[in-house]
C-alpha cells in the first residue's frame, strides 16, 4: 500500500476523532461517558441537519418518495438519540457530582446545532421571547454574537422552515393553502391556522400519499418532544431541583419546554379525523 492509500484511519480521521475526548477532572471515571455521549449527540444533530437540508428542497419539488425516505431517516436517528439517554441514566447523581464542578457554566444551552434544528423546524425566538423566562433570552443568545454558530441559527430563523416547505408541498398537490400562509413572513413564528387545518383534514381523507408525508412529519415532531421528555427526566434523576450550569432553573425550565409541537396544525386535526 502506498502512503497515500485511503485507509479506515485516514478516511474517518480516527486519530483526530479519538483525540477529542479530554476530561478535565482528575481521573473521574464517569466523565468520559459524559463527553462521549455529548459528542455523539452533536454528530447526530449534524446528520439530522444534513438530512433536513435535503428534505426542504424535496418537499418543495413535490417529491413524495424522497421526502418520505428523508423523514424516515430523521425519525430513526431521533429514536436513537432518545434511546441513548438510557446510557447516561446509568450515571448516578454522585458520579455526576464527581466532575460537575469542572463544567463551569457550560451547558446544553450552548448547543448551536440543537438550536439550529429547532429553528429549521420552525421555532422563532429572536430575542426576549424564549421559553426560558428565567433569563428572558432569545434562543440564539447563549451563543457568541457574530460567531459562525450563532449566524447559522439566525439564518435558519430568517428562511422558510420545514413546515413552510411542507405547506408548499401540500399546496403543490392541489391542496390549496390560504394565500396569507404561503406568503407569510417566514422569520416570524407560525401560528396554527384553522384554514390550513380544514385543508389538511380533506387531504388526509382523499390523498393518502400526502397523508403519509404528514404522518412522517408528525413522527419527527413527536421524536423531538420525546427527546425533551427523556432529557428532563434524566436531568431530574441526576440533579434533582438544582439549577442548571447554564443558569436556568434546571428541571423547572426544561419542563416548560415540553408539549410544544413544532407542527401544531398536524396535532390539531387529530380529533377531526
Ligand atoms: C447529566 C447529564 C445532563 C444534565 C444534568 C443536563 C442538564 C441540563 C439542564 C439543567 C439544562 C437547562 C439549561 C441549563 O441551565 O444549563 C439543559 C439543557 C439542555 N441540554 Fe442537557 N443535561 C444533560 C445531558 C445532556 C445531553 C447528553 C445532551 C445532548 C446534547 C443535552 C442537551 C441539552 C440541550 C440541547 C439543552 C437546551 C434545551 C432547551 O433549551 O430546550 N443535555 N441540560
Amino acid at each position: 500500500m502506498s502512503d497515500k492509500a485511503v485507509t479506515y484511519i485516514s478516511y474517518l480521521k480516527i486519530d483526530e476523532l479519538l483525540d477529542l475526548q479530554q476530561p478535565l477532572s482528575d481521573g473521574e471515571h464517569d466523565e468520559m461517558l459524559f463527553i462521549v455521549i455529548h459528542q455523539t449527540y452533536e454528530l447526530w444533530f449534524k446528520q439530522i441537519l444534513h438530512e433536513v437540508g435535503a428534505l426542504q428542497p424535496a418537499l418543495e419539488a413535490g417529491d413524495t418518495h424522497r421526502s418520505l425516505a428523508l423523514l424516515g431517516r430523521i425519525r430513526t436517528i431521533m429514536k436513537t438519540c432518545v434511546a441513548q439517554i438510557d446510557i447516561l441514566e446509568t450515571m448516578t447523581p454522585l458520579q455526576f457530582n464527581s466532575f460537575r464542578g469542572r463544567l463551569s457554566s457550560s451547558s446544553g444551552f450552548q448547543s448551536a446545532q440543537f438550536r439550529e434544528l429547532e429553528a429549521v423546524l420552525g421555532r422563532r425566538d429572536h430575542a426576549g421571547a424564549s421559553a426560558d423566562k428565567s433569563s428572558g433570552m432569545g434562543m440564539a443568545e447563549h451563543l457568541i454574537e457574530g460567531s459562525p454558530a450563532r449566524l447559522r441559527v439566525e439564518a435558519a430563523m430568517n428562511r422558510a422552515s420545514v413546515w413552510d416547505s411542507a405547506l408548499r408541498y401540500f399546496d403543490s398537490r392541489g391542496w390549496a393553502m390560504p394565500a396569507e400562509v404561503l406568503g407569510r413572513d417566514v422569520s416570524v413564528g407560525y401560528q396554527d391556522h384553522v384554514g390550513v387545518q380544514d385543508v389538511l383534514v380533506e387531504m388526509h381523507r382523499q390523498d393518502p400519499e400526502a397523508g403519509m408525508v404528514a404522518e412522517a412529519l408528525l413522527d419527527v415532531d413527536e421524536g423531538l418532544q420525546e427527546w425533551r421528555y427523556r432529557h428532563v427526566k434524566m436531568v431530574e434523576r441526576t440533579i434533582g431541583r438544582k439549577p442548571g450550569t447554564g443558569g436556568s432553573a434546571g428541571v423547572g425550565y426544561l419542563a416548560s419546554t415540553l408539549f410544544h409541537p413544532v407542527f401544531a396544525d398536524l396535532w390539531a386535526i387529530r380529533s377531526r379525523l
